[in-house]
């Protein structure tokens, strides 16, 4: 596809969820996660970039103390297919052996990012891990991730807005866009 036709799928773009949904729904989550976690101080541990609004908006919902960090991942290859290597880029900083941990992550497509990062975390002895995920795409889940808290589920296409980007643009939207 050349720039042209990238653009004008840009233009195209639908309105998804808007942001009074999306609000509802963050609520929602954060309620479920403060009961869930009562008298205990979860590490919510943010998978970076795309979940830095969802994680800002859910943290400050929460009625429980919480702790913030963050983990960056890159994948290489073709993400056409699964022989994608993920490697780390950004490791969480604080202390979590021993603590309970939450990974907030914005989308999870096939599953990959997350299944790799579920395993480095693994490593440093958490008490506990479970996962926030704000959307969860189903068209080409490759590696079943159980995903303990759902914001919204769709079946297809490619989401931009609320921190999600199409190459590190409309991050800043502040409703849910498909690219139609
Ligand atoms: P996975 O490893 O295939 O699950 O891909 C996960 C990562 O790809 C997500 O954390 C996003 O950063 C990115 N991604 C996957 N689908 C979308 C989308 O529809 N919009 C924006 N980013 C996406
Ligand atoms: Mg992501």
């Amino acid at each position: 596809m050349n720039l042209f036709a990238l653009e004008k799928r840009i233009l195209d773009k639908k309105l998804l969820i808007p942001r009074k949904s999306i609000e509802k729904r963050v609520k929602k989550l954060a309620n479920q996660i403060s009961l869930d976690y009562e008298g205990r101080e979860p590490v919510l541990i943010g998978v970076l970039k795309g979940v830095i609004f969802f994680l800002a908006d859910l943290a400050r919902e929460l009625s429980i103390p919480a702790k913030i960090d963050f983990i960056r991942a890159a994948s290489y290859g073709s993400s056409m297919t699964s022989s994608r290597t993920i490697q780390l880029t950004k490791d969480v900083e604080i202390p979590i052996q021993g603590k309970p941990v939450i990974l907030v992550e914005d989308i999870v497509d096939t599953g990959l990012t997350l299944t790799h990062i579920m395993q480095e975390v693994e490593r440093k002895g958490p008490e506990s891990i479970r996962i926030c995920a704000l959307i969860e795409k189903l068209e080409r889940q490759e590696t079943k991730v159980p995903i303990d808290y759902c914001g919204f589920r769709i079946n297809e296409g490619f989401i931009i807005g609320y921190g999600l980007d199409f190459d590190e643009k409309y991050r800043n939207l502040p409703d849910l866009y498909v690219l139609s």
